[in-house]
């Protein structure tokens, strides 16, 4: 039994995070100040502190909250949107680039070995070519993609024996899906706006085209992947992609995001529009380095999937309002 810090857990991947340790009998503190989170999405069985990843006094208050010496962090908490990074690009920097360096400071402080951070596929900006590896270099087209780059080096860098010497994993998630997904944030997770548009009863709005390309991945199998770095992840940092190596474009998945909630694609209203900045067009993920480091794969394909994030919509009152 491990003694494990979630930031960012009354939202979606890291709800589910923190929903997998409590099953395999890990004790979890959960650290949020529920901006963008929901107090009942936190796990039952896990203790709850509301406060902020740039404040020191909240994150040393989440480090002491289980009694005990904490063994890992997972470092979700931040703001997850690429085009609100656009209209604050300093409160972007703020949450994601501060609170992470806020993050691993408290991590020294407490005597933290383990610390894996939520990075970014949009950390890459236009690959030179697909599928993406860890290897191929970073540009990015969004204030979130250059934040989430530059925290993701704080982390590597925070390995290194004369700075932090922490056993430091990042991942490179491409487009994490599932159930806790918000339905109703119109500027986060395009398979969450497309399922709250049809469960609304909504047109879907297109930007660009829509043969832009998507790697959908499911949160559950995210999560697998977060746990096994905790347990298995080698000395030193460790950059990985978190994707399933699929591409899906847009056009197909408004279409799949249709028939999942049980209507017909044919008949339902799509209308296009100009396309926003940040916006990538293809992106799919080479996945061999985590199943090499990690043993990892994802397991859940994306009809699968979708049809459990709608059964969960479907059965969670606030999911779609
Ligand atoms: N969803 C994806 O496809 C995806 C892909 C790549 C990376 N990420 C990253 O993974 C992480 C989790 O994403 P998500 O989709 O679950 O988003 P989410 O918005 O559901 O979860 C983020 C949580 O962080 C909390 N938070 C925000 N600012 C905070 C602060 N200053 N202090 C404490 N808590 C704060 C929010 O209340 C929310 O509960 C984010 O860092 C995001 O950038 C997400």
């Amino acid at each position: 039994m491990a003694r494990i810090l979630v930031t960012g857990a009354a939202g979606f991947i890291g709800s589910h995070i923190a929903e997998q340790l409590l099953a395999r009998g890990d004790q979890v503190v959960v650290l949020d100040d529920l901006s963008n989170g929901r107090r009942e999405h936190v796990p039952a069985g896990s203790v709850f502190v509301e406060g902020d990843v740039r404040s020191a006094a909240d994150i040393d208050r989440a480090f002491g909250a289980l009694g005990g010496p904490i063994d890992a962090v997972c470092h979700l908490a931040g703001q997850a949107s690429t085009f609100r990074s656009f209209d604050e690009p300093s409160w972007d920097m703020e949450v994601n680039g501060v609170g992470t360096a806020r993050m691993l400071e408290g991590a020294r402080r407490n005597g933290v070995g383990v610390f894996v951070f939520a990075s970014s596929m949009t950390a890459y900006g236009p690959p030179p070519g697909l599928p993406v590896t860890e290897d191929m270099r970073c540009g990015p087209i969004s204030f979130y993609g250059v934040t989430k780059w530059a925290a993701e080096q704080a982390v590597v860098l925070s390995a290194r024996p004369e700075s932090m010497g922490l056993r430091a994993v990042a991942f490179r998630m491409f487009n994490v899906y599932g159930e806790r997904q918000s339905l109703t944030n119109p500027y986060q997770g395009v398979l969450g706006i497309f399922l709250g548009n049809v469960l609304r009863d909504e047109p879907i709005r297109i930007f660009g085209d829509g043969e832009q390309s998507r790697d959908f991945v499911y949160a559950g199998d995210v999560a697998r992947a977060w746990i096994q770095a905790i347990d298995g992840s080698p000395e030193g940092a460790t950059v990985l992609n978190l994707g399933t190596g699929t591409r899906t474009s847009i056009n197909e998945l408004w279409r799949a995001s249709v028939a999942a909630c049980g209507q017909d694609p044919d008949a339902w209203p799509v209308s296009y529009e100009d396309g926003r900045p940040g916006d990538q067009r293809h992106m799919v993920a080479d996945i061999s380095r985590a199943s090499d480091v990690l043993g990892w794969a994802p397991e859940v394909t994306l009809e699968d999937g979708m049809a459990r994030t709608v059964a969960w919509a479907r059965t969670d009152e606030g999911a779609t309002r």
